[in-house]
């Protein structure tokens, strides 16, 4: 008689620009729901979204050209519609709300 492993579950997609994560989390961009990796800079959770514009676009990805910036609220914060941040240096927070971003940052399908 053989003996039997168990294999383990399949994790989601690992990526050598991402940092791990376990799940994704769901946002909302310029009013389209997205699901995006947890534990991740928000930045890459755009290249995530789409890889080309972002991989080939004008970005430091360490604070210093604001090419990156966002402004949002957190569910917690719903009428705080202003508050900036540069996606390069903030992790996603789930359920955040993007209400306006530089126009450098394209995403395929959603400002594109
Ligand atoms: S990518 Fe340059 S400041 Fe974020």
């Amino acid at each position: 008689m053989s003996e039997q492993t168990c294999e383990p579950s399949p994790t989601p997609v690992e990526s050598d620009l991402l940092d791990p994560y376990e799940r994704l989390v769901k946002i909302e961009v310029l009013g389209q729901r997205v699901e995006v990796p947890e534990n991740n800079r928000l930045l890459r959770c755009f290249q995530y979204l789409s890889l080309e514009t972002i991989s080939y676009g004008d970005f430091c990805w360490n604070g210093d050209c604001t090419n990156c910036q966002v402004w949002y609220h957190t569910k917690d914060q719903p009428n705080d519609n202003g508050k900036p941040a540069l996606s390069c240096r903030i992790d996603v927070i789930e359920e955040m709300v993007i209400t306006a971003m530089s126009p450098f940052i394209k995403l395929r399908g959603i400002t594109k």
